[in-house]
């Protein structure tokens, strides 16, 4: 048995560690040159999600390149509708497509067939834990149902989610079974990760903001504590992120409600608001603007040592407040790194 210890798992359940111990989301992707070139050597970017040894290779291509206490699986939120059996593309420029489900059109999707669907990303999660240092953690990660359902009803990303806001007031019926089926999947599948070699996931509720109290509560709270404790009853005590991107002021009843570990902050969320919000006890994830890092130097430098130690009080893991973005200098993303490990 390896007695070697991994900071960043150490600190989703709760262990403080001297320095925070980081990763960045959407760390492997368009801002590396490696992984341009291994994106043009896949049909396209589902095939690439699907290819466990290209898979693999964009997955460890960060670490090779940085100073990362962890590895996130490379994959997408929305392999859940593709293998739910919805047609869903990936335009260059234009982002993510789908066929878009409706009230009549849910109950033709297939639950059944996601774990077998999904075997291909499972195994490039087994090779990357095989093929990681003893302290680096290992991330895998699921949309939650609210976040992916907004694509599934509106086939595409928007700035407000209009589509499926409406759905969710005019169908009530429909988006609970949507719901209840992307609950029942998201649990199968992160029970599957843990099983693959996954020491921690993440549930990224990316779109959590633009819902009123009631539609927070309901649609992000509820299903988001369903699925921890649905992993929970399956994986015992199964370490959990949550990431509720606009939370706001429910950052503290998403916490306590869904029984996540760790708490991802969004850039927008007051580092000092959250400290005072959260129980001091309860790790916490971020939250620097990604534009900083594509403008680095002076203004990135501070923001990210004021927020190392606004949270220097409690277990922190420092990250970005939402994913890197492609137009980011691998060198202020190398100065960041340093800064959060130097000082
Ligand atoms: O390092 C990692 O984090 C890699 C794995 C990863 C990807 N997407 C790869 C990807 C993860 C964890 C995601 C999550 C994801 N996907 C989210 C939640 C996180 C967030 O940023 O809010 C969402 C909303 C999606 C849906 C999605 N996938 C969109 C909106 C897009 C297009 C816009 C964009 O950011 O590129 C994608 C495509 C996608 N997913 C790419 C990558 C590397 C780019 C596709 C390409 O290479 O052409």
């Amino acid at each position: 048995m390896s007695t070697v210890t991994k900071p960043l798992l150490e600190t989703v359940v709760g262990r403080r560690q001297p320095r925070p111990p980081l990763w960045i989301m959407r760390q492997a992707g368009r801002y590396l040159p490696e992984y341009r070139q291994t994106r043009a050597s896949a049909d396209g970017f589902l095939d690439l999600c699907y290819t466990p040894q290209l898979a693999s290779e964009v997955t460890l291509q960060p670490l090779r390149r940085f100073d990362l206490d962890a590895a996130i699986l490379f994959s997408d939120i929305l392999v859940i509708p593709d293998a739910l059996g919805q047609t869903v593309s990936f335009s260059p420029g234009e982002g993510p497509l789908l066929d878009p489900v409706s009230a009549k059109t849910i109950g033709a999707l297939k639950p059944e067939r996601v774990l077998d669907h999904l075997a291909p990303v499972l195994e490039t999660l087994s090779r990357v834990k095989g093929a990681l240092a003893p302290d680096k953690t290992m991330i895998g990660f699921c949309g939650a149902p609210w976040t992916v359902a907004t694509y599934m009803i509106g086939g595409r990303g928007s700035t407000d989610q209009a589509a499926a806001r409406m759905f969710a007031l005019s169908e009530p019926q429909a988006f609970a079974s949507l719901i209840d089926i992307l609950v029942e999947a998201s649990i199968d599948y992160l029970v599957a990760q843990f099983q693959a070699g996954a020491d921690v996931v993440q549930i990224f509720e990316s779109w959590a903001l633009n819902l009123d109290e009631p539609a927070f509560r309901s649609q992000v709270i509820e299903p988001n504590r369903r699925i921890v404790e649905g992993v929970r009853a399956r994986i015992p005590d199964a370490p959990i992120i949550g990431f509720p991107r606009g939370a706001a002021g429910l950052i503290a009843d998403y916490a306590a409600q869904t029984g996540v570990n760790t708490v991802g902050l969004d850039y927008a969320t007051p580092a000092g608001f959250a400290d005072k919000a959260l129980p001091s006890s309860l790790t916490v994830q971020g939250n620097l603007d990604p534009l900083r890092v594509v403008a680095g130097g002076a203004q990135m430098e501070e923001r990210a040592r004021h927020i190392i130690s606004a949270f220097a009080g409690r277990p922190h893991i420092f990250n970005l407040g939402h994913g890197i973005v492609p137009q980011t200098p691998i060198a202020h993303v190398e100065r960041l790194i340093d800064i959060v490990r130097n000082g």
